[in-house]
């Protein structure tokens, strides 16, 4: 796709594949929507499908899969135990991380359940990039503590930093001789989830693991969003740019003593897992499977999406295959940029960032700028995004509201499933949003749960904005959808 230069000198992002099965999309009348986001209680995770035309929330579990995908999960050998099908997987694990075991889980927030309960104990801290929210819930609930080291450049919305999701070596460093007997690991997250899906440099990686080992302290990579991260790499890293993305794979895997992931997002398809390289790690995590997950050859997974991830994974070493959304996302925030609108540069993978603290500067913290404009999005044009903001942080023991580093509304675009119109109107209306954006106002809770608060939380607008920015619509656009 990168390859292909086009007469005009446009540069638009070429797909590499074609679609052969579709879905039919539904797009309600703006009324329609303004009544599905009141019942959804203005959080974008409780909308009905069924009433959103671009589904923009995530791109976990639901990337388009090849052909090849779909024939080999026709050919699963459904066995409880010692299954071909695992065994397909684990070679392909082996060959691709150079790790000899394999612990399979039902997705990413499995595993880390089963990393932190190995080696999170009370007082103990995890040192990473940047957190995820199940990965810190998991590493709190077991009396854990997360210090963040990434580099300032990472929380930057507008940088030119092209490796914004590396950690910081002097944080790193300062954070270990504060911390000394208490580090129970350190986490790179490749890319970062919460930061605009911002890469790490395989330099990064080799500083960072090299300092770990120098101090005796366990090294986990967090690889679910590893494909655009190995897209960065490529494309962005100098001393990169020779080897293939199997090389690249190699020498991040090479750097970690365990590495786990999401199959939701790396592989295309619903799993998840653990690998590393030494028996004895395998080993203090092993029991632990079969307890939470299931038996040691599916870990929850169901055989055919265990042969689907067996053929992602292969098909994540061809660049013609992982280049297609960073591609679309750049594509989408080039046409942002050109509008003016706020955005988080330089693009990033899993999907396009709005900045909601610049979109909405009339909106404070506490107002939840993220999930009011991800709410006012759905409203102007049935795209679902997700608030990545303080809604997705936890209070604090004490109750205690942290304020996010970064209050965004995350539009993913997972892989192969939206055309280059679609984009197009998705830009269109958010466009038509900003020039709007005066009447967008705030949220406040009406039921606030405990834990990972953003799932199923409900909040209201303060005052009837909503009403409003709906027939400002209806004005503008007549009897158009
Ligand atoms: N780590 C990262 C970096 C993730 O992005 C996710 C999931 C997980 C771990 C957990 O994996 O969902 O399979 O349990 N991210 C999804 C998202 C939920 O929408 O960004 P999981």
């Amino acid at each position: 796709m990168s390859k292909v230069k086009l007469f005009s000198g446009e540069n638009i992002p070429l797909e590499m594949h074609k679609v052969r099965i579709v879905q039919k999309l539904n797009l309600p009348p703006v009324e329609d929507r303004l009544a599905a986001m009141k019942e959804a209680g203005n959080n974008t995770f409780l909308l009905h499908n069924r009433d959103v035309f671009m589904d923009m929330l995530t791109d976990s579990g639901v990337n388009a899969m090849s052909d090849n995908q779909l024939a080999a999960m026709m050919m699963a050998d459904d066995a409880y135990a010692g299954s071909e099908t695992f065994n397909r997987l684990h070679s392909k694990l082996k060959e691709i991380f150079g790790m000899e075991f394999f612990l399979p889980a039902h997705q990413g927030r499995a595993a880390e359940h089963i990393i932190a309960k190995t080696f999170v104990k009370p007082g103990d801290v995890v040192a990473m990039n940047f957190h995820f929210t199940t990965t810190k819930a998991h590493i709190t609930e077991c009396g854990g503590r997360v210090e963040e080291l990434v580099s300032d450049e990472g929380i930057n919305t507008t940088s030119r930093c092209l490796f914004k999701g590396n950690m910081d070596l002097n944080k790193l460093t300062d954070c270990i001789a504060r911390n000394q007997g208490h580090m129970a690991f350190i986490r790179m997250e490749a890319g970062t989830n919460l930061i605009g899906g911002q890469p790490v440099s395989l330099q990064n990686f080799r500083d960072v693991t090299k300092i770990a080992k120098d101090n005796g302290i366990l090294t986990v990579l967090d690889a679910s969003l590893l494909q655009d991260n190995l897209h960065f790499i490529k494309t962005r890293e100098e001393a990169c740019a020779d080897m293939s993305i199997r090389e690249i794979t190699r020498a991040i895997a090479d750097c970690f003593d365990i590495v786990y992931f999401s199959a939701r997002k790396l592989g295309f398809a619903r799993g998840g897992g653990i690998c590393t390289r030494d028996a004895a790690l395998s080993e203090s995590m092993k029991e632990l499977v079969p307890m939470f997950e299931g038996f040691l050859t599916y870990g929850g997974m169901s055989v055919r999406e265990m042969e689907a991830i067996t053929v992602g994974l292969e098909e994540t070493m061809d660049e013609d295959i992982i280049n297609q959304g960073p591609m679309f996302i750049e594509f989408m925030t080039n046409e942002l940029v050109k509008r003016g609108i706020p955005v988080v540069t330089p693009a990033g993978g899993l999907g396009c960032h709005l900045n909601a603290r610049e979109f909405l500067p009339q909106l404070n913290d506490h107002q939840y700028p993220a999930g009011a404009l991800a709410a006012a999005i759905y409203i102007a044009s049935g795209v679902r995004g997700m608030e990545r903001g303080t809604l997705s942080e936890q209070r604090e023991p004490d109750g205690t509201e942290p304020i996010a580093a970064m209050e965004l509304v995350r539009l993913a675009l997972p892989r192969r499933v939206f055309t280059l119109s679609q984009v197009m109107y998705a830009v269109d209306r958010i466009d038509w949003l900003f020039r709007n954006r005066h009447l967008i106002g705030g949220l406040r809770w009406v039921e606030e749960p405990k834990v990972l608060r953003f799932f199923f939380g409900r909040l209201e607008a303060d005052g009837d904005w909503q009403e409003r920015l709906a027939s400002a619509f209806r004005r503008d656009f007549g009897d158009s959808l």
